[in-house]
């Protein structure tokens, strides 16, 4: 059963857990694990170091084919490299959140990071659990499960906060998560789901029971698993 295809496609916009449901599944399917937005991350905390100048779409474009990225699938070991630097934290900083929707917002920065995305699934055999926001309408249409995961504003803000440490003012957190999510959604539709998309409202689940939910969808999905 080693060999069964299965690719996970999970969409949704910040704090909606998505990245620890994703790595959860992986660990639990022994699939690799791919976090598309640290990528849109090392690209912008690349960006920085060149000081690019954000309103140059070109010199963005050219950020996006040049950063030299690398970024683990192993969901029990994750890191991300830009050439020698390991960026796995700095990729994290509200600097680089700050400027990252500048990269996201590009189309055809958007298009070598899907390209290099589909060169990763491809590499990892097609098993592999996939998240982001555009990987179930554009990275992988075709993926085995397709999840929008969405949750209330109430327990995204509440989830973000404590990832976060709890020290950040709790209105100047809703602003910037509720801002980057209007920007990014200009270019890439993560609040409908598309057609053969399952929506997932994990408002009322604990992890555990999120996991669940997606595993069942998983399991009926691709029985031979
Ligand atoms: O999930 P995240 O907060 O790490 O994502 C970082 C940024 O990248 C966020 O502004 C949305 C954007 N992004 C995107 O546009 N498409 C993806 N597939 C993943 C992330």
């Amino acid at each position: 059963t080693d060999q069964v295809q299965v690719l996970v496609a999970i969409d949704g916009p910040s704090g909606s857990g998505k990245s620890t449901v994703a790595k959860e599944i992986a660990r639990r399917l022994d699939l690799g694990y791919l976090d598309t937005g640290a990528m849109y991350r090392a690209v912008a905390w690349w960006a920085m170091q060149q000081n690019v100048d954000w309103a140059d779409t070109h010199a963005v474009v050219a950020a996006a084919q040049d950063a030299p990225v690398e970024i683990s699938t192993d969901p029990d070991r994750q890191f991300v490299r830009v050439g020698d630097t390991n960026v796995t934290e700095a990729i994290r900083t509200p600097e680089v959140t700050s400027h990252v929707s500048s990269v996201a917002t590009v189309p055809a920065a958007r298009e070598v990071l899907v390209a290099r995305q589909r060169g990763i699934i491809a590499d990892s055999g097609r098993r592999m659990v996939a998240e982001g926001r555009d990987i179930t309408t554009v990275v992988a249409p075709d993926a085995e499960v397709r999840i929008l995961m969405v949750a209330s504003e109430e327990a995204r803000m509440q989830r973000r906060g404590a990832q976060l440490g709890g020290s950040q003012n709790a209105e100047a957190l809703r602003a910037q998560v509720v801002g980057r999510d209007a920007k990014d959604s200009t270019v890439v539709n993560f609040s409908t789901a598309a057609d053969g998309v399952i929506t997932l409202d994990n408002s009322d689940l604990n992890l555990e029971q999120s996991v669940q939910a997606v595993m069942d969808l998983v399991l009926r999905a691709v029985p031979q698993l």
